[in-house]
């Protein structure tokens, strides 16, 4: 048992309380963040005068020595002691000595908590976002290769309209666009620095908080102490939007099952991204895709847990909050790891052109184009949409497509057709008529393309 106070106390803390209290086993993965914290906390003590010079000099170097050891595995983090934070400040007392000892002067382990967690946090943050810049690169040159890659559109999840790969992909290039920009809005707003706010009411030391607030990267100091300590709306904010991503990611997944189920057979999953079964010899499971559904609960639930651990906390720091280390550091591991291999499984995945083009051609998917071909012969679209209709139920029993039928065959049900009417529903017409901003027509997907890399290209 290792503590930073005893004190005022006449009695041993109880192991299972000790125990219990502690967060070593999962803080101390903040060990490089509570050193550059601290480092330069000492740093503007000495240039205050608080300390002298030569004092924060060997403080500095020391903590310098700590992290390197620690890195090299030089020093192991001794899960004796009760937190991240008293690991270090008696590391440095044990090889510096007294001086170590003034480390501590004028901060409170809460503004240092608060400190650590914000920092570690916005790393996060930004890894993540490169993570998402990555698979929109991907995205995007998939986007390029299937311009003209036909496939069925679909609505309760029944054929509708034909579109192309591309436009499919392109929805969920905007989804994560989205994501990436809801990550540099977080980054913006949590870009202060709490460190100076003390145990929640600042200290009488004259610290230099804008000084601390600059050398660690942050826009400003946070401007109220009480805020400063019990803040972790940024936290929540990250929380929330890697469920978002996890949101996201869980519905492409459940996509590509389907896409890769014996029914569809749309993609071919690559054997490095597969697994197989123990007792099927036929089975390829596409694993990858079902854990990213699958965690995508445990994001979630890292969500609601901090929400609602944080919801009666009465100001300024409690325990409680402590609680948001776990759940938050399994959430960041989980959301990075889903984003990078579900990025490796979309990278390496084969899209069966064929098959999705024959799926196209086989659900009435152009029965729309149909209707319109006769609306643009004079036939009011109410009266087209019936004919269509009728159609439709004759190649059901026929067990054909609209295009398969022969021109008398479609004459006996409209007058209105001719000739052209296979141009007009050929799939290729289908997908390049529709022009609007936003459709998967030609040019239409060429100028989101150029969009989409215009974007990629700016930030
Ligand atoms: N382990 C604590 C946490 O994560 C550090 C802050 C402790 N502060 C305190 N007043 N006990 O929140």
């Amino acid at each position: 048992m290792a503590t930073l106070w005893g004190g005022r106390f006449e009695k041993e803390t109880a192991q299972a309380v000790y125990d219990f209290n502690a967060s070593i086993r999962f803080d101390k993965r903040l060990l490089q963040q509570d050193i550059e914290g601290s480092i330069v906390h000492v740093r503007m003590l000495g240039k205050q005068g608080i300390l002298t010079a030569q004092e924060a000099e060997q403080i500095e170097e020391a903590l310098v020595q700590i992290a390197e050891d620690v890195q090299d595995g030089h020093l192991i983090v001794s899960e004796s002691f009760e937190d991240v934070h008293s690991f270090v400040e008696a590391t440095l007392i044990e090889r510096i000595g007294d001086t170590g000892k003034k480390l501590h002067t004028g901060r409170s382990r809460n503004d240092q908590v608060a400190l650590d967690m914000r920092l570690y946090t916005r790393k996060q943050v930004d890894e993540t976002a490169t993570a998402l810049y990555e698979l929109l690169q991907t995205l995007l040159s998939l986007m390029e290769e299937h311009k003209e890659t036909v496939m069925p559109g679909f609505t309760h999840l029944q054929k509708a309209q034909p579109t192309t790969l591309a436009h499919h992909l392109g929805a969920y290039f905007e989804m994560f666009r989205r994501d990436r920009q809801r990550l540099h809005d977080i980054r913006e707003r949590m870009n202060v620095c709490p460190l100076g706010s003390g145990a929640l009411a600042g200290t009488t030391y004259p610290l230099d908080r804008d000084f601390t607030a600059k050398e660690l990267g942050f826009a400003e100091p946070s401007r109220n102490s009480m805020d400063g300590v019990s803040d972790r709306d940024y936290l929540i904010e990250y929380l929330a939007a890697l469920s978002i991503v996890m949101m996201h990611l869980s519905r492409f997944s459940e996509e590509i099952i389907l896409w890769n189920s014996n029914e569809y057979r749309f993609v071919e999953l690559d054997d490095s991204y597969s697994t197989g079964s123990s007792i099927m010899p036929q089975k390829k499971n596409p694993d990858i895709a079902e854990l990213v559904r699958g965690k995508t609960g445990r994001v979630y639930g890292a969500l609601m847990a901090l929400l609602t651990t944080m919801k009666g906390l009465p100001l300024a720091y409690n325990k409680d909050m402590q609680e948001d280390k776990e759940l938050a550091f399994d959430a960041m591991d989980t959301a990075k790891d889903c984003i990078h291999l579900f990025h490796g499984m979309l990278s390496t995945t084969t899209f069966r052109k064929d098959i999705m083009r024959k799926s196209a051609s086989r659900g009435f998917t152009n029965a729309t184009d149909a209707a319109d071909y006769l609306v643009k012969k004079g036939v009011p679209f109410r009266d087209a949409h019936g004919i269509i209709g009728r159609i439709v139920l004759f190649c059901m029993e026929k067990d054909c497509s609209i295009d398969d039928l022969s021109i008398q065959e479609l004459q006996r049900f409209s007058e209105a057709f001719a000739d052209d009417v296979y141009e007009a529903i050929s799939m290729e017409t289908c997908v390049n008529e529709r022009l609007t901003d936003g459709a998967p027509g030609k040019e239409a997907m060429e100028k989101e393309i150029a969009q989409c890399k215009a974007y990629l290209n700016e930030t």
